[in-house]
């Protein structure tokens, strides 16, 4: 069981100390100074974020921290300027230090000073201007994890244009969607790049999409290995640059442009509940604030440190802390491009070797995969420079939080388990490392200024029920992008515009802490990435052989959760290997190869209910193979025999 249920929650009883060496010379000193500062920040938050945001470099302060007149669209630090990237580069540029170490699958390194990425981030910003980006302007980037990628997000912020970063799993369709939704005028991408030793076409895909998409003046090609052929991609004349040609006369200086505080920095598409997924609206000075806090003091992030996160800044644990977080505290960053099982399943274990990596923040879905891969792979390296690891993305089932704590933490490592979402910004709940004891599987406490509770659908506050977060902070999204309406239905309705939504189930234990259930909408967590399952759906009843279907999310071992996928075919079809492979098919053509469904069933019809929903639960219970409790409200009960029987053959 991998999925964190509320029994499983309840029988936890560990409890982890602070470990001593690490509380001493830890940013926040002991639980009483957290409860000390927490209390502050949350009694007089203006004050607590107006001090955090003196730390950092601005063209025009702030006339007021939080403007709360026009709920829930909150601004902050109202009348300020700014510029994120100068926060994250310039600021360092005295010190003679490293920013970026950079490992690319095939095994190329490169690494990049502060100083280099100021000249590296000044000259794609040239770069911008010269093929006419202007600011506010939204840039599309589609890109590896290469150095580039990293750079052309800054040198967006740099100049003030929006970026939009896809995922380089997503497929041509889900990149024309985006390109049209927020209208971009640019997309970044590189010739390919490296998954597990295949080349993945990315330029290739790009073609696909964007001859449809006529927002799309300029493709910007980056050439993935200078020292040997390209990967074989043709530039349309016309539309398509080389970026080390178009960069080639370029001026490295670049003056960051002074931002207004609520400037939309990003935006990042993520899945919902139902349609089509949703823009999800950052803006400057907030966000920065937050990212900038949050990664200093959840990472405990100190001048020597090398701080390591896997994750794809096509997510936003890749933006927040890989990018813009560590970067504002002049951190020097890991960043690796491919998966961590190539050429082998060590390649983690001797990536930080190498780089003396001492921090590193991963995701469950990885340590249960690097579990069963099994301990020899681990027990060969020095993993001694670890001094802190973290997790994101979902729930950590406490038998793989043992795993990491032991083999990889050597039990000497604090473990931090952040929650937060997409639309947080930044973390929001989580251990402060040699601060807050932990406990396996929980999220712990709510970080500075952020008020978590657990409330029941009338909002009040109860052990088991509906994560809530009771006042602003930074951080948080400004919006769903061109869909007002939608942005307050989706977070704000729960509780009557007063509260966020997250949609998310917890439970509040005696001592105050916190334990993330997981989703309580359509949303299925797949690998620490959210699909909605009303996508996949709306995938498969597009097929002329399908008359129906339900998507349910069901506990994976490695994923955490996968897909299953019930299809009821139109009558005289038959539900076959074909029908299904052409099902598949469709997933990767419309999505991408990481949202596919675990397995496509074809029974006869599907429980519902008399008024004609369908009871998904029931799904979910009969796959899992649990006892299926009260079944009265089903318009035909003995669908569920068929559906029983269904699974058990395809099963086997
Ligand atoms: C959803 C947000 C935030 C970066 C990665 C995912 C789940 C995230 C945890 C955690 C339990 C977690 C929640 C949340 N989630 N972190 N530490 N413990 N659940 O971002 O795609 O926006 O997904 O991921 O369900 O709502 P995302």
């Amino acid at each position: 069981m991998s999925e964190n249920s509320l029994e499983s929650v309840l029988q936890e009883e560990r409890t982890f100390s602070p470990q001593p060496d690490f509380a001493r010379k830890a940013h926040i000193k002991g639980l009483d100074a957290y409860h000390k500062l927490y209390r502050q920040s949350i009694e007089d938050p203006d004050g607590f974020w107006a001090s955090i945001a003196e730390k950092l470099h601005w063209f025009k302060k702030w006339d007021r921290v939080l403007n709360s007149e026009e709920v829930p669209f909150y601004k902050w630090f109202e009348g300020a300027q700014t510029n994120i990237c100068y926060n994250c580069i310039d600021r360092h540029l005295d010190r003679n230090k490293i920013a970026v170490l950079w490992e690319g699958e095939p095994g190329e390194q490169r690494t990049l000073s502060f100083s280099d990425l100021h000249r590296e981030v000044g000259r794609f910003a040239n770069t911008l201007k010269s093929i006419g980006v202007r600011k506010g302007d939204t840039v599309a980037i589609y890109l590896p994890m290469i150095p580039e990628l990293p750079i052309a997000v800054l040198a967006c912020a740099r100049i003030g244009a929006v970026h939009s970063v896809i995922f380089a799993g997503f497929s041509a369709e889900s990149i024309k969607d985006r390109i049209l939704h927020c209208q971009a005028k640019l997309v970044i991408t590189a010739d390919g790049g490296w998954r597990q030793g295949k080349v993945l076409e990315l330029k290739n895909i790009v073609d696909q999409a964007v001859n449809e998409c006529s927002c799309v003046k300029t493709v910007l090609v980056v050439q993935r290995h200078l020292d040997r052929d390209p990967f074989s991609c043709t530039l349309q004349e016309g539309r398509d640059l080389w970026y080390h040609q178009a960069s080639q006369s370029q001026s490295i200086h670049c003056p960051a442009e002074p931002m207004e505080a609520e400037d939309t920095l990003f935006l990042l598409y993520t899945s919902g509940s139902t349609g089509k997924p949703k823009g999800i609206v950052h803006t400057t000075a907030g966000y920065m604030v937050y990212s900038y806090i949050t990664a200093k003091y959840v990472f405990d992030l100190k001048r020597d440190d090398v701080y390591w996160c896997t994750a794809d800044i096509g997510w936003i644990t890749g933006h927040s802390y890989i990018i813009y977080g560590p970067l504002q505290n002049g951190a020097t960053l890991v960043l690796h491009e491919g998966a961590p099982n190539f050429p082998d399943n060590g390649r983690f274990w001797s990536m930080i070797q190498r780089y003396g990596v001492t921090i590193f923040y991963t995701a469950p879905t990885a340590i249960r995969s690097f579990m069963k891969w099994g301990n020899q792979w681990v027990t060969p390296y020095d993993l001694s420079s670890l001094r802190l690891l973290g997790t994101v993305g979902e729930p950590i089932n406490p038998e793989a939080w043992m795993w990491y704590h032991q083999m990889i933490g050597k039990e000497r490592c604090p473990i931090v388990d952040t929650w937060w979402q997409t639309e947080t910004g930044g973390i929001m709940i989580t251990p402060l490392p040699g601060v807050t004891p932990t406990k396996p599987g929980s999220a712990t406490l709510p970080f500075f200024g952020i008020d978590a509770a657990v409330l029941n659908e009338e909002g009040e506050p109860v052990d088991a029920g509906l994560l809530a977060i009771r006042k602003p902070w930074p951080g948080m999204l400004r919006g769903i992008h061109g869909d007002p309406q939608r942005f307050k239905d989706t977070y704000w309705s729960k509780w009557g515009g007063r509260y966020y939504f997250p949609g998310d189930g917890a439970h509040r234990d005696k001592d105050g802490y916190i334990w993330i259930i997981g989703r309580v909408d359509d949303v299925v967590n797949v690998s620490g990435h959210r699909i909605g399952t009303a996508e996949i759906e709306s995938i498969f009843v597009e097929h002329p052989a399908v008359a129906e279907c339900a998507v349910v999310g069901i506990t994976h071992e490695i994923k955490g959760q996968g897909l299953l996928a019930f299809v009821i075919v139109r009558e005289g079809v038959a539900g076959d290997d074909t029908l299904r492979k052409e099902l598949f098919d469709k997933v990767i053509e419309k999505i991408g190869k990481f949202v596919l469904p675990e397995k496509i069933v074809f029974p006869p019809d599907l429980p519902k209910t008399r008024s004609g929903k369908i009871m998904r639960r029931l799904l979910r219970d009969i796959a899992e193979g649990r006892s299926l409790g009260n079944t009265t409200t089903l318009a035909d009960p003995s669908i569920i025999e068929s559906l029983k029987q269904q699974f058990v053959v395809s099963n086997s």
